[in-house]
């Protein structure tokens, strides 16, 4: 399994190293395809880029949107940034991590959800923002949610 999400990683790497500046375009192509960018794909990620993998852990560990490993079936990213501050975001992702008892980047035990930080998401004339998955939201509460995170993803 290991072997072929690395393939794979190498192969999304190659198909974008023509590119100006490719690093970040292929780590978002693996994510998007993979899920996450697995740190043992660092190595094969590097070679085909030209670069070191402390590169390449420097830039996954400097976004907040890139994970290391497997989101859970629905990935929530609550606002952080400042309107949505100033309209409850910080009281928002306590209760939210309360709920689902994980803290930021963390996967609730059952694999049902992800909690991530976004810092903006061009919604702030709703504040307080969220995306479920790719869905954005506004003016969001702890209660809707948490259910719109926990549709489906059962
Ligand atoms: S500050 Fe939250 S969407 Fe812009």
């Amino acid at each position: 399994m290991t072997t072929d999400i690395i393939a794979r990683c190498r192969s999304i790497a190659a198909a974008h190293a023509h590119l100006d500046g490719p690093l970040l375009p292929v780590l978002h192509a693996v994510q998007d395809q993979i899920g996450h960018v697995p740190m043992a794909a660092y190595p094969a990620l590097a070679e085909e880029l030209g670069l070191s993998t402390a590169e390449i852990h420097g830039v996954v560990s400097f976004y907040p949107d890139f994970r290391t490993e497997p989101g859970g079936r629905r990935v929530l990213r609550v606002c952080r940034a400042e309107a949505c501050q100033a309209m409850g975001a910080a009281a928002l992702g306590d209760d939210l991590k309360a709920r689902l008892g994980v803290e930021w980047h963390g996967t609730t035990e059952d694999g049902a959800v992800t909690l991530e930080p976004a810092y903006c998401l061009g919604l702030c004339a709703c504040a307080p923002a969220a995306l479920v998955d790719d869905r954005p939201v506004g003016r969001v509460t702890a209660d809707g949610l948490e259910r719109l995170a926990r549709e489906g993803s059962a």
